[in-house]
């Protein structure tokens, strides 16, 4: 996979590219991550990107002639075509599953105040990473890029993310390892005595658990196997 990031602040990314997992994923050539600064496609004196808005108002707006030709540089015809924003569509992990299966993927960054609306026509898809306003899209494409990039294949030790918050569509159960004992909290039992029947039951109730307990949200959107059903009724008992 190729990732490629327009942006103003290029080295905001070094850190991201050069550590742990992501590191390791371009190093095995499993995915490639270009850094293109917006600035390089600047015609003007003092490589300015960004201008006054019209109607007046606070703030600078980069502008849509430079994005494009930006853009055009460094897309190939099966790119898509990422533009982070506040306004877009709330990232999740449906969409990083999504993305991970694609060949090449630009991510635009904004900065300042925002971009010339005009630049929407030539991308594929607005994300937003949360109801939140950063001061650019950086901190959000690296959340977007990291998200992917673990997806790939031969990224991360653990080939199955089928357990990851949100894949199975609730939040992971609790993971414990040694010390067995922490300032009297001790491990639960089920996950010491090695019966993989009791581990799995345990684990799926703890899951629906955290979820039904934080992000009830996630419950209603789900379809329960009657198993579910039966460990949230008793879940329900016990905590409401
Ligand atoms: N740029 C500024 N805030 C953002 C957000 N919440 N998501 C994506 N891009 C952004």
């Amino acid at each position: 996979m190729k990732i490629t990031i327009l942006t103003l602040f290029p080295d905001m990314f070094l850190p991201f590219i050069g550590e742990s997992i992501i590191k390791r994923a371009i190093d095995n050539n499993i995915v490639t991550v270009e850094l293109v600064d917006i600035r390089d496609y600047s015609l003007e004196k003092h490589r300015h990107v960004d201008d006054t808005p019209y109607g007046g108002g606070a703030g600078m707006v980069l502008k849509v002639d430079i994005l494009k030709r930006c853009l055009d540089a460094n897309r190939r015809p099966n790119s898509k075509v990422l533009l982070m924003t506040p306004q877009g569509k709330q990232y999740n992990q449906k969409m990083a599953e999504d993305y991970s299966k694609l060949d090449d993927i630009v991510i635009m960054c904004g900065h300042y105040e925002g971009f010339d609306e005009r630049i929407l026509k030539y991308v594929d898809e607005e994300v937003s990473i949360g109801d939140y306003v950063l001061t650019g899209g950086e901190i959000a494409a690296m959340a977007v890029a990291d998200s992917i990039i673990r997806l790939l294949k031969g990224a991360t030790r653990d080939e199955s993310h089928e357990d990851d918050s949100f894949s199975t569509g609730l939040l992971e159960y609790p993971q414990f390892t040694r010390p067995y004992e922490f300032l009297g909290d001790k491990v639960p039992d089920v996950l010491v005595n090695g019966n993989h029947e009791l581990i799995r039951k345990y684990r799926l109730y703890e899951s629906l658990k955290k979820t039904y307990l934080r992000r009830k949200d996630l419950l209603d959107k789900m379809e329960l196997t009657k198993e579910m059903q039966e460990m949230l009724s008793q879940i329900k008992r016990e905590n409401d």
